[in-house]
């Protein structure tokens, strides 16, 4: 049949939500075996303020825990907690051996350095990934580490496509601490071989770069900002931006752009639920690695 008959099928759209269960299946089989050792397994929480999307992340944390046979305690802080206030509640979970796994939610109240924080959980407690030990790791290829849950949520949705990224053109937009920075680490690393750009505010041409590229991973916060003319035709976007709008949640990626790309994931639905999957599997990790 000539190319211009074929009938138009569109993106396929990544399916995260059925992807993130997988994995929690995987990981409640870990939990199993550890309780059967007589270990239990428990992820902390702790929430300063009272910023509702921040409530309902830590709900859906509690909830993915109760599907692995996670144990989860709940820390809630005020909004007019200091620095030291909560460093001396992240101690008290350093130091007790019920406890396994320490997130603290992010935004953390105004004012409160969110660095510092990150680098008083115990590294091998940080299920987030974020201490300057564990990313320090990432950078330098060391599989010992706890991986930030975003990209690497990312990379095992890569993993379950057919997408090849050996040779790759990969482009990040966003520097965060949280996700582009790591991200960016995770496709250029040996195994993984894209070759990546890193795409800022600063960027002069960024639709341009942005449409080379194989895999575009758009983690800016700004809804809808990738149109389908910044998409090279058959490419992997991955939307890692939530954003709310009139009308609901929305992502980065405008949605034309499943008129153009390969593959797209979905917001909700997409790389929201396989970030909740890998903080499970880091906290299945970190007990592991803390008992035995
Ligand atoms: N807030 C938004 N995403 C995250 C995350 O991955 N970890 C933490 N601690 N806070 C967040």
């Amino acid at each position: 049949m000539p190319s211009d008959l074929r009938p138009y099928v569109g993106a396929h759209i990544v399916d995260g939500k059925s992807l993130s269960l997988d994995i929690q299946r995987e990981v409640a089989e870990g939990v199993s075996a550890l309780n059967e050792r007589g270990v239990e397994v428990r992820l902390a929480v702790v929430i300063a303020g009272d910023d509702p999307a921040s409530h309902v992340y830590v709900r859906n944390k509690e909830r993915a825990c109760e599907r692995c046979g996670i144990l989860s305690t709940r820390i809630d802080m005020p909004s007019t907690s200091n620095l030291e206030e909560m460093i001396e509640v992240v101690e008290q979970l350093n130091s007790d051996p019920s406890i396994h796994g320490i997130l603290v939610q992010s935004p953390a109240p105004d004012g409160v350095n969110e660095l510092a924080i990150a680098s008083s959980i115990l590294p091998q407690k940080d299920v987030d990934g974020f201490h300057p030990i564990n990313l320090g790791r990432l950078v330098q290829g060391d599989s010992m580490g706890l991986l930030p849950c975003t990209p690497s949520g990312v990379m095992r949705m890569l993993d379950s496509s057919d997408v090849r990224l050996e040779g790759s053109r990969a482009v990040v937009l966003g520097r965060s601490r949280i996700v582009g920075m790591p991200m960016a680490l995770m496709l250029a690393q040996k195994g993984s071989d894209a070759t990546v750009t890193i795409v800022h505010s600063r960027t002069s041409e960024i639709e341009s770069i942005c449409s080379e590229a194989d895999i575009l991973v758009a983690a800016v916060g700004s809804a809808h900002m990738v149109g389908p003319q910044w998409v090279k035709p058959g490419a992997f976007v991955v939307d890692v931006g939530i954003s709310r709008i009139e009308g609901g949640l929305a992502g980065d990626v405008a949605p034309e752009v499943s008129e153009i790309a390969g593959w797209v994931t979905p917001v909700p639905g997409g790389v929201g639920p396989m970030t909740i999957a890998m903080l499970m599997k880091n906290t299945l990790s970190a007990t592991e690695m803390q008992t035995t």
